[in-house]
């Protein structure tokens, strides 16, 4: 199997504060990795990195093969990796149908595409004229997941997906995401607080604190010493 996505001893902070302290994870082709770990990890801070947000202080971050760490933002993203950012994600002042015409005008997307995602996600066509700083806090995210998955050749990177979205929907979500990936044979990386989206979706869980990877495998062994140690342990 291929990887998609290779990171390799990476560390990466803001300004002279060092958060990730040698990073190595792996994304196969066609595979959901996800990475858990409680507030302040570092999660967001190894995206923005891969995203070309921060540049790196040392360490590699391959795509496809080819080294990327460094690049600018712009270039990573034409590269074929979506992106879905913790909060935001979409242009609130334009409509729904603007702001997915803007991202599928400058990535070119084929119709055919659209179309599937429309299909996927109905939310688009039943909210197309309204302003996306109107819709509910759900439904943007599901914009910002749709202009992430636009933009996704290969890869979709994921920022705590389910966040704001209600328990009792977050099991449909976790099904859709499958779908989503399988039809448009994706790799996903999906960083989240609460393990048990990643439970549903991931081959590989890594275990992220204070900017190190403790622990990677199976998500059913894994999330579950997780979730005991947060709920019946508290550390
Ligand atoms: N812009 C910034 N400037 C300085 N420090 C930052 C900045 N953003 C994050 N940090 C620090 O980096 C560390 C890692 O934060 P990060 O956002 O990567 O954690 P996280 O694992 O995504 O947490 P959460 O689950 O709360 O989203 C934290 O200590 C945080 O305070
Ligand atoms: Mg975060």
């Amino acid at each position: 199997m291929t990887n998609v996505l290779e990171i390799k001893n990476l560390k990466s902070g803001y300004g002279q504060v060092l958060i990730l302290n040698g990073v190595s994870l792996f994304v196969r082709d066609n595979e959901t990795v996800g990475i858990i770990g409680p507030n302040g990890a570092g999660k967001t801070t190894l995206l923005k990195t891969i995203l070309g947000y921060l540049k790196p202080w040392s360490g590699e971050i391959v795509y496809l093969g080819k080294r990327i760490e460094g690049m600018s933002t712009e270039k990573v993203v034409l590269l074929g990796i979506g992106y879905v950012p913790e909060r935001g994600g979409i242009l609130k002042t334009l409509t729904v149908r603007e702001n997915i015409e803007l991202v599928a005008g400058i990535f070119k997307e084929s119709s055919e595409k659209l179309r599937e995602l429309r299909k996927l996600f109905p939310v688009i066509d039943e909210r197309a004229s309204q302003v996306a700083g109107t819709l509910s806090g759900g439904e943007q995210k599901i914009l910002s997941i749709v202009l992430g998955l636009l933009t996704a050749k290969k890869l979709l990177i994921m920022d705590e997906p389910s966040a704001g979205l209600a328990p009792a929907i977050r099991k449909k979500f976790s099904g859709l995401l499958k779908t989503v990936a399988t039809e448009l044979g994706l790799s996903l990386l999906i960083a989240e607080q609460d393990p048990s989206l990643v439970a549903d979706l991931a081959n590989t869980v890594y275990v992220m604190e204070r900017g190190n990877i403790m622990r990677s495998g199976k998500p059913e062994e894994l999330v579950r010493v997780e979730v005991l140690r947060e709920h019946y342990l508290g550390f």
